[in-house]
Order: C-alpha cells, then structure tokens, then sequence
C-alpha cells in the first residue's frame, strides 16, 4: 500500500482537524468566551505566571487560536504601551471584532497545524494560548507545540491553558453534573490533554518548567458568588454545546431525560458547587 492511502495531505488534516472543531463562532459565542475569560482570571488571579519582565520595551507578545482578540485586549493593561501584539486564529473572520479595544492589535488567520510566517520565527517575547489542546489527537500535539515553541525568542516564554476534563475536583454526583463530566470527557480528543503539557514542552528542548493546577469555582460558591455565577453560566452553554454533537442513545438516555438535562444542571448549579480543574503551565526558550 503506498503512503499517499494511508496518510492524509496537510488538506485533508486541515479539513479533518477543522470538523472537529463543534463550537460555534459569533457574537453569543464571543460574549460567552469573554465571561469565561473573566471567570478564569478571577479564580487563577491573573493571566500571566510566565515570569516575563513587562518593565522591558518592545515587547511582542503573540496569542494563538485568540478568536477576537479578547485575552489580548485585556492583558494589554498589564504592558508598556509599546507592547506588540499579534493574534492569530483559523476562522478570525467568523468573530465579530471586540468594541473598544485596549490596544491596537494584529489578528491573522493561521491554522495550527499548517506552516507558519517564517517573520514569526523567534520573534516573540511571550507565546500565549488557551483553551484548543484538547482538540487535537495525541500525536498531533508536538507539531502544534513545535510551531508555537518556534515563534518564541530565546529567553522568551510560552504560556499554556488548558482545562483538564479528565477529573472534577469537587462535584456533588448529580445526573447533570455527572452528564457533563461524561460528555466532556468522551467528546474531546485528548481529555487529559492538560496534564501533559509539562512534559511536552521539556521534549521541546525548553526549561524553567511550571504546571499549575487552578481550580475552577462554578454554581452555588460560598467563596465567590460571582464566580460561581460566571462558571454555571459557561459550563450550562458548554453542556448544551457538547449535547449537540452527542445523542441520548449514546449514554443510554430517553430523549426527555436528555432535554431536561439544561435545566436539571441549572437547578444544580442553584444548589451545589462544583470545581473544576485548569492548567497553567510555562517554560522557557533557553537562550542558545
Ligand atoms: C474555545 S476557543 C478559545 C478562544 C480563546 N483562546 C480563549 O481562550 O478565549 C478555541 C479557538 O480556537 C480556534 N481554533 C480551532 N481550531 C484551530 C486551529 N486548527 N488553528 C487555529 N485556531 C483554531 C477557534 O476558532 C477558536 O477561536
């Protein structure tokens, strides 16, 4: 057999990998992503662990799979105003741009998996991504890691964020957490994703590595009300997403079980917490 029927062309992956991207792209979904952003910043204290000196000038910072750009718009705040930033995403246009940015930014349309600029080459002071690891087919994720690794410049850094949807950290076993745990878990690629990033990154020749777990607050929080607001809010539209590219038959469900499965996890959320876990996890490109 030869290896052109058995190996897909970098088309066909590109079109493989983009079907199994469900999430929609829109303004509702940009509103939802922004809430989730807060959300996660208000339960890890910030965006940045990377130790990066932001006292430094000319500073270039890139942010990969940014959707609008909202992570940018935001962290910018935290940046000398001559910071640069450049975002990237497969489908940028699909995303209504945000109102009022904080700074100006660049937005490119570059798919992960395909080569990148060779002007982004150790260009960048700070490699930023989150939330799209676990798309990705375990042996697919070093070259995804080894395009973003070589925009890093040396003694720069790269920061990961990614939810690990192997395990809940706290969840009372209801039917609609416990249903959202199992769609989540069954649906992505790679559900501990998260956990290997470390690891990967040292593969990638980088050093000064961190990984840090952050957990996630949502519903009934003692803690924070309104982070527990903020995290119902996005795991119920995260459920209703994964339900449309899942069917009750597959969990053995009725279909009226699995139509009352938005409003049971609403109801839960009004009474139990849940916490969920992320991962922050930094390295550095080593200077030669
Ligand atoms: C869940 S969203 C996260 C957006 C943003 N990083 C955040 O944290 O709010 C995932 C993003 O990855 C983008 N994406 C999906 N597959 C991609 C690929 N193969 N290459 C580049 N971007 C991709 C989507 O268009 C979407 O904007």
């Amino acid at each position: 057999m030869s290896s052109s029927t058995t190996t897909p062309s970098a088309n066909e992956n590109v079109e493989e990998v983009g079907k199994r991207y469900f999430l929609p792209r829109s303004y509702d979904e940009g509103r939802r992503m922004q809430n989730q952003h807060e959300w996660i910043k208000g339960c890890a204290g910030g965006l940045i662990k990377a130790p990066i000196d932001r006292t430094r000038s000319n500073l270039h910072v890139l942010d990969a799979a940014t959707a609008d750009g909202y992570w940018i718009h935001d962290v910018a705040r935290e940046f000398p105003k001559d910071a640069e930033f450049v975002g990237f995403d497969s489908a940028p246009e699909e995303f209504p741009p945000i109102e009022n940015p904080s700074t100006k930014f660049h937005v490119a349309k570059q798919n992960l998996i395909e080569t990148f600029p060779a002007e982004w080459a150790n260009k960048f002071d700070l490699v930023h991504q989150r939330f799209v690891i676990p798309l990705f087919k375990e042996a697919e994720v070093p070259n995804v890691l080894k395009n973003l690794t070589g925009c890093v410049k040396p003694g720069g850094w790269i920061q990961l964020v990614e939810m690990d949807f192997s395990a809940y950290v706290q969840a009372e076993k209801t039917t609609a957490i416990n249903m959202l745990h199992t769609l989540t878990n069954s649906i992505v690629s790679d559900p501990k994703a998260a956990t290997k990033l470390g690891r990967r990154l040292e593969e990638q020749g980088f050093v000064n590595v961190h990984s840090e777990g952050i957990n996630l607050v949502a519903g009934n929080a003692p803690e924070s009300s309104e982070l527990g607001e903020r995290g119902s809010r996005n795991m119920l539209a995260v459920l209703q997403y994964f339900m449309s590219v899942a069917k009750p038959e597959m969990f053995g469900m009725t279909q009226e079980e699995w139509a009352s499965l938005p409003e049971k996890f609403t109801q839960d959320m009004k009474e139990h917490k849940m916490v969920l876990r992320v991962y922050y996890v930094w390295a550095q490109k080593p200077e030669q």
